[in-house]
């Protein structure tokens, strides 16, 4: 049998111009839009809810989910400059009601227990301090609080890799299709995740494959 493929690391921020422009020209309607259905079926009440979007690239999950969600507040945080300035050009656009905030996710600039709704899609193979990421999103969400990320999986193998990319990214740019590949090598696997999850004291959390990259993970925060 062949040996399982190794994470390879990835930068964590997308702030080079090119590569944010790239990820916010490409075409995510649907995987985005999926995302805000799943996270809508786990939050079907929570009116009023303060929810905030670790990562939020060009803005366009919280855009969306501002009109299914219009009694939220949501905030969008990214570190990376050029994504930014992606998602404000977006906001402006759709008009949705959307604060968007300069942050390192692992460093929030929140206090702590003040928000009801974390999710993210596609943070966590950018990051290495895992335990950072699980500590702050515990130290900013409430007891109660949901939290749903969704991310990559990594694949068995490299072959496995380059299947997905033509599969999924087939019309994409080179440098999208050369970005999804090394974002399946930087992904965790569903072991390394409940590993993370256990030592943040977060393992009451699910955790489910959902398509043939993506991995969805949710749960809500225990009491303090
Ligand atoms: C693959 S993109 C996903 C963007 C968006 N969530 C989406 O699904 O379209 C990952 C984003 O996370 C941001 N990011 C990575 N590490 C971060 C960190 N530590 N703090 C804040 N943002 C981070 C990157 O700059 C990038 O914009």
């Amino acid at each position: 049998m062949s040996e399982r493929l190794h994470r390879q690391t990835e930068p964590e921020l997308m702030d080079e111009a090119d590569e944010a422009l790239a990820y916010a020209a490409a075409d995510f309607a649907e995987v985005n839009a999926a995302f805000v259905e799943r996270l809508c079926e786990l939050a079907p009440d929570r009116g009023g809810a303060v929810a905030l979007d670790l990562g939020t690239g060009p803005a366009d999950i919280p855009a969306r989910l501002a009109g299914r969600k219009p009694g939220w507040r949501i905030l969008a945080a990214d570190a990376s400059r050029a994504m930014l300035l992606h998602g404000k050009v977006l906001l402006n656009r759709t008009g949705a009601g959307v604060r968007l905030v300069m942050a390192d996710a692992k460093r929030l600039p929140f206090r702590n227990a003040c928000i009801d709704v974390v999710f993210s899609n596609s943070i966590l193979h950018h990051i290495n301090e895992t335990a950072r990421l699980w500590n702050e999103i515990r130290r900013v969400a409430r007891p109660g609080a949901l939290v749903f990320l969704r991310d990559l999986a990594r694949p068995r193998s490299a072959s496995d890799a380059l299947d997905i990319v033509r599969k999924h990214a087939g019309n994409e740019s080179a440098l999208l299709r050369e970005e999804y590949y090394r974002s399946l090598l930087a992904a965790y696997t569903e072991e390394e995740i409940i590993e993370q999850l256990d030592r943040a004291g977060l393992d009451g959390f699910e955790i489910r494959m959902v398509t043939d990259r993506h991995l969805d993970v949710w749960g809500v925060i225990p009491p303090a």
